[in-house]
Formats: C-alpha cells, sequence, structure tokens
C-alpha cells in the first residue's frame, strides 16, 4: 500500500487548510499539523488528548529546514553531524528553539525535539507542504502507538484525521531523542539509534536513560513522554521472565479469567486462552509488538502477559524500555 502523488496532494492540501493529516513514518504513523499554526498544533493536541505540558517533534524533509527551528548557534556542529549521520531516520535532536517556532508546540518550553523520517510519501508530504509539521505518535495520549494506517482508524475518525496510508511501518519502536541542548548530550528516550552510535558520530561521552527501567522524576520531566504508564493497552498487561513461564501461566490462569500470553517461541497455553507468537529477531519483534498488543487487547481478555525478552542489543532495549512502560511486572498487583 503506497500513497501516491493524489493522496500526497490531498494531505498537502488538509495541512494547508490547518487540518490535520496522520503520516506514516518508518517507526510508527504521526499525527500531523503545520508546526507554523498554533491553531493547526492545538487540533492535534486536542485529538489526542495530550496534556499541554508535552512537547511535540517537529518533522523536517531535511537539515536545511531542521536548521531554522534552531535558535541562533543552536544548529551546532554536533546538530549538523548527527543530522548528516541518521537522517534521514528515526533521531529526534533536541535544541533550543527559534523564536519562529510556535510555543504550543514546545509545551512552553525553550527546546524543540526536531527529526527527519525516512519514510518517502511523508518525506514528499513535507517536501509539497513547503514546512515542518508537527508529529506526535498518532495514538490518543497514554495509549499503544500505531504501525498501520487501520491502527490511526481505530482511534480517529476520518473527518477529523486524513491518513496517508504508507502501508505497516517497517520500524515500530519509536525514535531515539537526543538533547543537545543541555551541558552535555543525553539520550532522552532509547530508541533505534543507540548511545553508542551517537557517542561514535560526536567523538565523546552521551548520557543514557537507564536500560529498560522507569525514567527517575527529573527526567520525566526532561522529556514528558518518558513518564512511567505509557503505550499501555487498555486491558491489564504484566510482564513475566521467560524462566517464569509455567509458574506466571499457571498462577494467572486458576484465576478463572482469559489471558492473552505474548512471547517468542511455542507457548503450551490453552484454550480458551490465547497465544500470539513474537518473531525471535529484534526487527520482528519491534515491527510487531504494537500490533500485538491491540490485538490482544481486542481479544476482550482480563490479562495481557508479556514475556520479557532478554537479549542484549539497542533495539532489544528500546523494546524493554517500551514494554515497562506498557505493562507491570508479574506479581506487582493492578495498576
Ligand atoms: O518515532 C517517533 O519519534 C514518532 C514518529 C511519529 O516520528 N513520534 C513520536 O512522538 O514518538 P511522541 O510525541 O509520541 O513522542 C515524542 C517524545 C515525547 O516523549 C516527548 O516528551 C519528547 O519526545 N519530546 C519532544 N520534544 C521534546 C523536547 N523539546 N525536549 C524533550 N523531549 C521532547
Ligand atoms: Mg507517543
Amino acid at each position: 500500500m503506497t500513497a501516491g502523488p493524489e493522496e500526497i496532494a490531498a494531505a498537502v492540501a488538509r495541512l494547508r487548510a490547518g487540518g490535520v493529516v496522520a503520516f506514516p513514518t518508518e517507526t510508527v504513523y504521526g499525527l500531523g499539523g503545520d508546526a507554523m499554526s498554533a491553531d493547526a498544533v492545538g487540533r492535534v493536541f486536542a485529538l489526542k488528548g495530550r496534556p499541554a505540558t508535552n512537547p511535540l517533534i517537529v518533522h523536517v524533509s531535511g537539515e536545511p529546514m531542521g536548521r531554522e527551528l534552531a535558535a541562533t548557534g543552536a544548529w551546532s556542529k554536533d546538530a549538523a553531524a548527527l543530522a548528516r549521520a541518521f537522517w534521514p531516520g528515526s533521531l529526534t535532536i533536541v535544541v533550543a528553539k527559534a523564536g519562529l517556532v510556535p510555543p504550543i508546540v514546545t509545551g512552553g518550553g525553550a527546546t524543540v525535539g526536531v527529526r527527519c523520517p525516512a519514510h518517502h510519501a511523508t518525506l514528499a508530504m513535507i517536501e509539497g507542504f513547503g514546512g515542518p509539521v508537527v508529529g506526535p505518535s498518532a495514538n490518543p495520549s497514554g495509549r499503544v502507538s500505531p504501525t498501520t494506517a487501520a491502527h490511526v482508524r481505530a482511534s480517529f475518525g476520518e473527518r477529523d484525521v486524513l491518513v496517508l496510508d504508507g502501508g505497516p511501518c517497517r520500524g515500530g519502536i519509536e525514535s531515539t531523542v537526543v538533547s543537545l541542548a543541555g551541558p552535555a548530550p543525553r539520550v532522552l528516550r532509547p530508541g533505534p539509534v543507540s548511545v553508542e552510535q551517537i557517542a561514535g558520530v560526536l567523538g565523546r561521552a552521551v548520557e543514557r536513560p537507564p536500560a529498560g527501567e522507569v525514567a527517575p522524576a527529573d527526567e520525566a520531566a526532561a522529556s514528558p513522554g518518558m513518564q512511567a504508564r505509557h503505550y499501555a493497552p487498555r486491558t491489564r498487561a504484566v510482564l513475566f521472565e521467560p524462566a517464569e513461564e509455567a509458574r506466571v501461566l499457571s498462577r494467572v490462569l486458576s484465576g478463572g479469567g482469559r489471558i492473552a500470553v505474548i512471547s517468542g517461541g511455542v507457548s503450551g497455553v490453552p484454550p480458551p486462552h490465547v497465544h500470539l507468537r513474537m518473531p525471535l529477531d529484534a526487527d520482528g519483534y519491534a515491527a510487531r509488538l504494537y500490533a500485538a498488543l491491540r490485538e490482544a487487547d481486542e481479544l476482550g481478555v482480563d490479562l495481557i502477559a508479556v514475556e520479557r525478552p532478554n537479549e542484549s542489543g539497542t533495539l532489544w532495549d528500546a523494546i524493554r524500555d517500551r514494554l515497562s512502560r506498557a505493562a507491570a511486572p508479574a506479581g506487582q498487583g493492578t495498576r
């Protein structure tokens, strides 16, 4: 399903009219509006039900457009080097914002997150529009991010949101957010681009968020999307260790409800419970994760039990980060 010139032109027209367009990226779908229009950005916040203090990422078609969003001198050599190395791609770069960026975009803050997504249809849309486009993930605030056009349509009506269908997202996990606005470069949200890759390009150390753990309060303030409960299905979800599968399942199964188990490999989950089998490789797992959480949610089960993957690697770290925000550890009761 590739959005063609007509669909892209319709999306551009919607943006010009101050409307909202859901657009595909290589990570997840974004909920787009004209970044320079406080009205359009306000519509995006309202549709998402997003707190006004949580800043939006601004999507650009390339470095020249990104640079214009930064305060004078703030598009540093570091910013240019990261853009050259990782754009178009899954890295959001936070810098001091230019005066022309409406305060509503940044939640009233002095910095702006900028990203050039790797999807031809969206790049063509931004080029055609001729300016930057805000784009939080196209889900109601706090819920699971969408990785298909159908996911977006399940949350928003056609009248409010025009969906530019670019097919399923290849990546499936949101971009890495790195801040260049502080004394040292710092990753605020783990994602597909690793701390090591960023440090390699910058030639110096990069501060990292604690792997797979919930960010402390000060980081939650630095990047509000890092709050503990996020990316969450409606159904209660718990995480269990692979070695604990039998114990967790027997305990949960004895409760009498129906559960959906999300795990790699083959599971002996008997009906009426449901097993959603995950790919064993990180790329496949990431691309499938949000769709699996949504499917589990729609089954009407009483509990979603997710096996916590233990493999090491950047993408696995980002996957564990999202899982820990979607679920409580097994045995920790309700949230
Ligand atoms: O992959 C992605 O980044 C997707 C696609 C659509 O590009 N977008 C996305 O946006 O995940 P959103 O709004 O769901 O998450 C953006 C995260 C939030 O945690 C937000 O708080 C943080 O980035 N953020 C945005 N601007 C920031 C800023 N100026 N300073 C610190 N954190 C910022
Ligand atoms: Mg989001």
